[in-house]
């Protein structure tokens, strides 16, 4: 198959100097990518800035910000047998960026931010049916509810869904799975390699 996976955080620039961002390592997404290649696929890797070495073997698109990252997806996902989103994508993006780097004044700054593109609803959206679709959701509270409405509302065949403080920035993850049936597959901690053997294990069962 051709695996078309996105990970890591994405950067939305204030100034030359100064970035939105967030605390997302691409931990997840590179393991995913190494176990694509492990299970002998193709793997296409888009990645925000991340501190981590692109696997051997993934064809890697580097970007930064998240409409760099939708311009990636969207020229790729028609070539890829499977979607896998795991980048943590920012929201919102400053709405009027500046080439100049901004002079500090006295009294507080408002920084007006404008809406991205949610790259994994439009996807979903234009989905081939025979397309698999895999998105991420990554919550504080409520996370069945939560992972069940953005499969639901951005027509997913699965969902891999976490608490903030069992994954992001860390080396282990514990996740549970759902399907487009609300069928429930509950990965235990684990490192984060194993967690992508097992997604894979889950979902090609
Ligand atoms: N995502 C995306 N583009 C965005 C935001 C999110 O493709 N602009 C994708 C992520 O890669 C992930 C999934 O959507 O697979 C869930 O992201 P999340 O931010 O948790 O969900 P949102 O739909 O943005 O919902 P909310 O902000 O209400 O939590």
């Amino acid at each position: 198959m051709h695996i078309l996976i996105t990970a890591g955080p994405t950067r939305e620039k204030i100034d030359p100097v100064r970035f939105i961002s967030n605390r997302s390592t691409g931990k997840m997404g590179y393991a995913i990518a190494r176990c694509g290649i492990a299970l002998g696929h193709k793997v296409t890797l888009i990645s925000g800035p991340t501190a981590l070495t692109p696997p051997d073997g993934v064809e890697f698109v580097p970007v930064e910000s998240a409409a760099e990252m939708a311009d990636a997806v969207h020229r790729l996902a028609p070539n890829a047998d499977m979607l896998i989103m795991s980048a943590a994508v920012a929201d919102y993006r400053p709405a009027h960026p500046v080439d100049s780097k901004m002079k500090k004044q006295s009294g507080p700054l408002f920084l007006e931010l404008e809406r991205t593109e949610d790259i994994l609803a439009a996807v979903g959206k234009n989905k081939r049916s025979d397309q698999l679709l895999v998105g991420f959701a990554a919550e504080t509270e409520d996370l069945e509810a939560h992972a069940l409405d953005k499969l639901k509302r951005k027509n997913l065949d699965w969902i891999v869904a976490n608490y903030v403080a069992d994954g992001f920035g860390n080396d282990t993850n514990k996740v549970i799975l759902f399907n487009s049936k609300g069928e429930q597959f509950p990965i235990r901690r684990s490192a984060k390699d194993d967690v992508a053997k097992q997604i894979f294990e889950i979902i090609f069962a």
